[in-house]
């Protein structure tokens, strides 16, 4: 278990006791790229999580170690800089904190998880926000979650140059077993939804392919739905982002100026409707009708948003026909990763096991599959005894 694993290489490393938080990563069932245009989404956190234990030092030392990849990393604390490695994530969060008055003192910390990297699962907001409750809980900083999550969000523009938005730091704090959130990402008003899929289940099969090429090109998608905006306010300025923009001023005002921004924009325009018309699907019952969205929401990521891949155009074609399959599309950031899909509990083992093969035949590369249940979002686990041992 990577709790007790984690609590033992600590004491071996450290000889302190550590206190421990683990924040999950999590799916998002409709509502994709509707975050930074203000729009709504619905995820979840999922139970695959990162831990990290933490300890106090008497020096200005930042000492980080981490499980997987068997590396040290130690800075001093007022040298703080953006890396290309795992410790960025962290890193960031401890500027962050200090550019908003919080200084941390020296601090040992180890991190493991089982959160697969670069598969749309939001590792990296899941290590931000388990750094940020976790220096929040040691220091007794009093931050609440709410701004917790926007230094995790403010780590990954600052550190990490991805100007992503709210979705991914708000699941993995605020997930809650079992439940869906219908966040609003403009008044952030959140409500929690039960999943019932009634004999289906969420499964993800994971591309292996690592989205590693996103980071440019998510920023390009924000700067042309922010451009989209421009345009219409130009002659609407009451219009703020694209929540507030229709298909008619899309047509009116940006197809004239641009055909690529106009199809950024008019795949997120739709989104926001499918999001609501998928909620209501999943409020009444009619988990049919939500995959039918799930499938809509692919092909405009796919070919007006183009975030998509051909694997991951591969693994959504596939099961478009197969009637175990209520839904499924690319899920998170794009470019790779997975995809999240709806299946009836029974036909599970053998969608994956056919669906591997023709992977392997067309792609030469293995997916991995993965049944999600639904968890709480960031905890503490273990708090803190200031104990040698
Ligand atoms: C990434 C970002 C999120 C969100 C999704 C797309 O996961 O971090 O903020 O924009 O992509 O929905």
């Amino acid at each position: 278990m990577i709790y007790n694993k984690i609590l033992r290489v600590f004491k071996e490393k450290f000889a302190a006791v550590p206190l421990v938080v683990k924040s999950p990563g999590r799916v998002n069932i409709i509502g994709e790229h509707t975050d930074y245009n203000e729009g709504f989404v619905l995820p979840a956190a999922i139970d695959k999580a990162i831990y990290v234990a933490v300890s106090k030092r008497n020096d200005q030392t930042i000492h980080l170690y981490s499980i997987d990849y068997l590396q040290d990393y130690m800075v001093q604390t007022n040298e703080v800089a953006p890396t290309k490695t795992w410790t960025t994530y962290i890193l960031g969060v401890v500027k962050q904190l200090q550019l908003e008055g919080f200084e941390t003192g020296g601090f040992n910390l180890v991190i493991d998880g089982d959160v697969p990297i670069g598969a749309g699962l939001s590792s990296s907001a899941a290590v931000e926000c388990a750094t940020v409750y976790a220096l929040n809980e040691l220091f007794g900083f009093r931050i609440d979650k709410m701004q917790m999550i926007r230094i995790a969000q403010q780590a990954e523009h600052r550190f990490s140059g991805v100007k992503c938005g709210i979705m991914d730091m708000f699941a993995s704090m605020f997930g809650k077993k079992d439940h869906v959130i219908r966040l609003d990402c403009r008044s952030m008003a959140y409500e929690y939804k039960p999943l019932q899929l009634d004999g289906y289940k969420l499964v993800l099969l994971n591309t292996n392919i690592r989205h590693s090429l996103a980071s440019s090109a998510y920023n390009e998608r924000r700067q042309q739905c922010e451009q989209g905006v421009a345009w219409i306010r130009a002659y609407q300025p009451q219009v703020s982002s694209l929540r507030d923009a229709t298909m008619d001023m899309l047509d009116q005002y940006v197809l004239p100026k641009d055909k690529l921004v106009y199809q950024r924009c008019s795949y997120v325009v739709a989104e926001k409707q499918r999001l609501l018309d998928g909620f209501a699907g999943l409020e009444n019952g009619d988990i049919a009708f939500l995959g039918k969205k799930m499938f809509e929401t692919h092909e405009g990521l796919s070919k007006l948003y183009e975030v998509s891949c051909k694997e991951l155009d591969f693994m959504v074609d596939s099961v478009k026909h197969n009637p175990d399959v209520l839904g499924a599309r690319m899920m998170g950031g794009g470019f790779g990763g997975c995809t999240i899909n709806i299946v009836k509990e029974k036909g599970i083992d053998e969608l994956i096991e056919k669906l591997n093969l023709q992977y392997k035949r067309h792609h030469y590369k293995e997916l991995t599959a993965y049944v999600v249940g639904i968890e709480n979002g960031t905890s503490l686990v273990k708090p803190y005894t200031a104990v040698a041992v």
